[in-house]
């Protein structure tokens, strides 16, 4: 049987989750959709009541297409909502973080301790670095709890955190800072990765060397005590300014829409953008879907596996689980180091009962075999997700018998940096699973396929919309207001995700993926735009046409076609050096697969590349209509490369 066939039929799978779980989740009563499209805007009201608010707002919503305002007039403080509200409870000593480091070290932090830090660190970014209420300080860490501090810091004083994936290169630190406008930049000496680490403060030496941002501090956290550069009256130790620090116990009073942080993310231009998220409606879907979709309980251990540089680390790592006083299992390293079992270790050693990951990450366990979770007990998991790209069934599968025991239900959580916090997903309490669709739309979340014209499909394929505004959803794209119209709402008369997708006569929702020049390569959005520029930026190189091709683990890898400028060689060299080039330019998450030479491109006749037949001819699949092409001659010569 053909792989094809197999994924086919398995989508007419059905799976419930058993009995003990659904009697004890959070949500039993499939009335709580209708109770949410009744009176959306009373369901908002009332999830927005389980945070604590300084001050009511007085609208629940007021929505200028695309400008949405909720909980107007209302005053809260994002932080206080993640620590001080535990500290009256039973949860007062409860661990909020466990950390475990790569090299097996651990550090358990209780509600308690954790307020204290994060106190302690925003009494110095306050009173020391003199970061204001609007300020934007931007985080490049290792995973390492002092970034959770360092985020819930920022949040408490105000400041608009934004925090740049220690992945990225001096370049792209540099762009985003210069973006942001940062005058604070927290770093740490370094990070480990595979044993070996990862020099974060020379990157940030070398993001700063011209002097052109406006950063005017850099925290140092001492993390792997490699040797690194210190610049007097610019430089500062995190240890050092901690020790003899007060506690900034009083927290701002933030207006509902006031900026909780900005978060970059690739679009279809060379450049970045900006996300922008606001405090109260961010904060209120992001603790409604961590309880929801995660069932989170106090007895729970919760492992989100994502890094706190991308939006599932900003909203399912830290927001949404420490809002609900859950207790987090964060993991500094890569999956395979030591060994190819260390998630299971860590399952097993931490009682890990719930585990949020990226289907790259499955399909690698996959390949890697059974034996790796086998040799460990993983009996205390009880509710799986997936989250970051489309999920194929034979991985959901695996993922279901080899790590869930098959009794672990899954939830396959769509969503974007843009929507905040998950938008379509399965509630197990109340829903069969279907091996590879994500389900429905959450409660509050009004979602529909529409086809090219805007029309609804009710049942096939077509384009992935938000038919209704959402207390997460972006506010717009920081320093380019045009660019949120543009990009989102200029297609459809409501929010359009980028995505395509399938719907099927039971509402459930299958995501097939980017319909834009945005590849997701093992879960990491990635703009073919950015590194076409990063390559044409290349001394030797005329011009760039960068393309996905499918990756069995990664999902999607890069293609780059690249035409160089007259006289120069095609070398092997050169294809390495660029390939280090982009590397440099972007990060290693944007390097590609594979380069290709080529004299031409398919173009129209505008001079318009064909990426749709670069895309065909990369894939091995058959190339189509090729006659509005200016140069049809050249396909023939590529599918020959
Ligand atoms: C993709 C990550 C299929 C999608 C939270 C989206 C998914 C992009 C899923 C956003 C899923 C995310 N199934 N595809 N469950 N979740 N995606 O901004 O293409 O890093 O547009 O947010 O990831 O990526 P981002």
């Amino acid at each position: 049987m053909s792989s094809t066939i197999e994924s086919l039929q398995s989508e007419e799978r059905f799976f419930s989750a058993p009995s003990q779980f659904t009697n004890s989740a959070y949500i039993q009563d499939a009335s709580f959709y209708s109770k949410a499209s009744t009176d959306r805007l009373k369901f908002w009201a009332d999830r927005a009541s389980e945070l604590k608010w300084s001050k009511k707002w007085n609208t629940v919503l007021t929505w200028e297409r695309p400008f949405a305002s909720w909980f107007e007039g209302g005053e809260l403080n994002a932080s206080v909502n993640c620590l001080d509200v535990h500290m009256e409870t039973h949860r007062k000593h409860k661990a909020a973080i466990i950390w475990e480091g790569e090299n097996g070290e651990v550090r358990t932090y209780t509600y308690t301790q954790l307020h204290r830090e994060v106190c302690k660190f925003a009494y110095q970014l306050k009173h020391t670095f003199k970061v204001s209420k609007g300020d934007r300080v931007t985080l490049y860490m290792p995973m390492i709890p002092e970034l959770a501090i360092a985020v819930l810091a920022c949040a408490r004083i105000g400041a608009v955190h934004s925090v740049v994936f220690g992945g990225f290169s001096a370049k792209s630190l540099k762009d985003r800072l210069l973006d942001s406008e940062s005058k604070v930049l927290i770093t740490a000496d370094g990070g480990f990765r595979r044993g070996s680490s990862i020099l974060l403060k020379d990157i940030v030496d070398e993001a700063l060397a011209q002097r052109d941002t406006l950063v005017q501090s850099v925290i140092v956290v001492k993390h792997t005590q490699n040797d690194i550069g210190w610049i007097q009256g610019r430089d500062a130790d995190y240890a050092t300014i901690m020790a003899n620090s007060k506690q900034q116990t009083e927290a701002e009073a933030m207006q509902s829409e006031d900026i909780l942080f900005i978060l970059y993310t690739s679009g279809t231009t060379g450049k970045p953008k900006g996300i922008i998220h606001t405090t109260g409606g961010y904060m209120t879907h992001a603790k409604y879907s961590a309880k929801a979709v995660f069932d989170l309980k106090d007895e729970d251990v919760y492992f989100c596996t994502a890094d706190i540089g991308w939006i599932t680390g900003h909203t399912y790592l830290v927001y949404g689980p420490l809002s609900n006083g859950a207790t987090c299992l964060m993991y500094e390293g890569a999956p395979d180091y030591p060994n190819k079992d260390r998630f299971w270790e860590l399952v097993e050693k931490h009682q890990v009962s719930i585990l949020y990951t990226a289907p790259t990450a499955i399909r690698a366990f996959m390949k890697w075999g059974d034996a790796y979770p086998k040799a460990h007990d993983l009996s205390s998991l009880r509710l799986l997700g997936t989250v970051g790209e489309p999920i194929n069934p034979e991985a959901w599968m695996w993922y279901y018998e080899h790590i869930g025991g098959k009794r672990c239900p899954i939830v396959d959580t769509w969503w974007q940096t843009e929507t905040g916090g998950i938008m379509i997903s399965n509630l197990v309490g109340i829903q069969d699973m279907k091996p590879g669709s994500a389900g429905l739309p959450l409660p509050g979340i009004s979602a529909q396929v529409l086809d090219d014209t805007g029309d609804v499909v009710t049942e096939g394929g077509g384009l992935l919309s938000i038919t209704e505004p959402w207390p997460s959803m972006l506010r717009g794209v920081w320093g380019d207001p045009q660019r949120f119209e543009d990009v989102y709402w200029s297609e459809f008369s409501t929010y359009f995700a980028g995505d395509g997708a399938t719907v099927d006569k039971d509402g459930y929702f299958k995501i097939l993926g980017r319909v834009d020049d945005v590849l997701n390569v093992a879960g990491h959005r990635i703009g073919t735009m950015e590194v076409e520029s990063a390559l044409v930026a290349y001394s030797d190189v005329a011009e760039a046409a960068v393309v996905g091709v499918v990756d069995e683990i990664k999902g999607q890898a890069i293609v780059a076609y690249v035409i160089l400028k007259e006289g120069i060689e095609k070398t092997d060299s050169l294809k390495t050096r660029l390939f280090s080039h982009v590397s440099v330019e972007i990060g290693a998450i944007a390097r590609p697969k594979l380069i290709v030479f080529t004299a031409d491109l398919p173009k129209t006749r505008s001079g318009k590349i064909m990426r749709r037949i670069l895309k065909a001819i990369a894939n091995g699949e058959p190339v189509g209509d090729t006659t509005t092409l200016a140069n049809p001659g050249i396909v023939e010569v590529l599918v020959g490369t």
